[in-house]
């Protein structure tokens, strides 16, 4: 059976980026970019939304371990689980975070978490690049594995605040006669509340790209 588009996409993404790139700036531009600064900005972002010590994190599409990096420096977690979907990614991350870190590759629909309950669940910049029905069944596995009272926390793309980027990937659709290097997903606020509320989730607040971290953001709760 053929791999799924993000599977594929970002594999080659990474393999091309390591071939041309010293390992930290691969495993940097694999993620975005400003490895260290953006880690930074990510961990007092949700740190401001309430994230404490003694919490458990579920970091969905954690990368090359950015966010978690700066969140073994900041405070002291009891549990801490990154999901990705490419190993040299997973590499890096396990080689720059601490044991207690851990972290797990998935190339399914279905997250591989059994007997672990997560006080917050993060997704940045993932859902930007999945298919709606992607999102959904994701939101609806990280719905389940949250405490009562736990919060899914994930940034988005919306035309009207990354017209920008859409453009962007409409030249390098034409181009590749293909998305690429991957999807880029816009989704808008309406679609967003519609799929999180199927799944059991209350809207808490979106956040502005100006606010936070340069992606629009969604806070989810799930009721106690
Ligand atoms: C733009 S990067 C962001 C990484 C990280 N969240 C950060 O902010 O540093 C997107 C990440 O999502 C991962 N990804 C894409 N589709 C995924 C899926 N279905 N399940 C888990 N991870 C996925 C990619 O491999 C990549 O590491």
């Amino acid at each position: 059976m053929a791999e799924f588009h993000f599977v594929e996409d970002y594999r080659q993404l990474v393999r091309r980026l390591m071939a041309t790139h010293d390992i930290d700036e691969a495993m940097s531009l694999a993620v975005g970019g400003d490895w260290e600064t953006m880690g930074k900005n990510l961990s007092q972002f949700v740190q401001s939304l309430g994230l404490k010590p003694g919490m458990k994190v579920l970091d969905f599409g954690c990368g090359s371990g950015r966010l978690a990096h700066a969140l073994s420096r900041d405070l002291d977690l009891s549990a801490y689980v990154g999901i990705d979907i490419v190993e040299e990614l997973l590499d890096y991350a396990t080689m720059k975070c601490p044991d207690s870190y851990k972290f797990a590759i998935n190339h399914s629909l279905s997250i591989p978490i059994e007997g672990l309950k997560f006080d917050y669940a993060f997704g940045f910049s993932i859902f930007t690049h999945l298919l709606q029905t992607e999102i959904m069944l994701y939101s609806q596995q990280i719905f389940d594995l949250l405490k009562p009272g736990g919060r899914f926390v994930y940034s988005f793309l919306e035309l009207e605040n990354h017209w920008d980027i859409f453009e962007a990937s409409c030249n390098q659709h034409k181009y590749h006669s293909r998305p690429f290097p991957h999807l880029n997903m816009f989704l808008d606020r309406n679609q967003i509340t519609i799929i999180a509320e199927k799944c059991g989730y209350t809207v808490r607040q979106f956040i502005e790209p100006e606010d936070g971290i340069g992606q629009s953001v969604v806070e989810l709760g799930k009721p106690v």
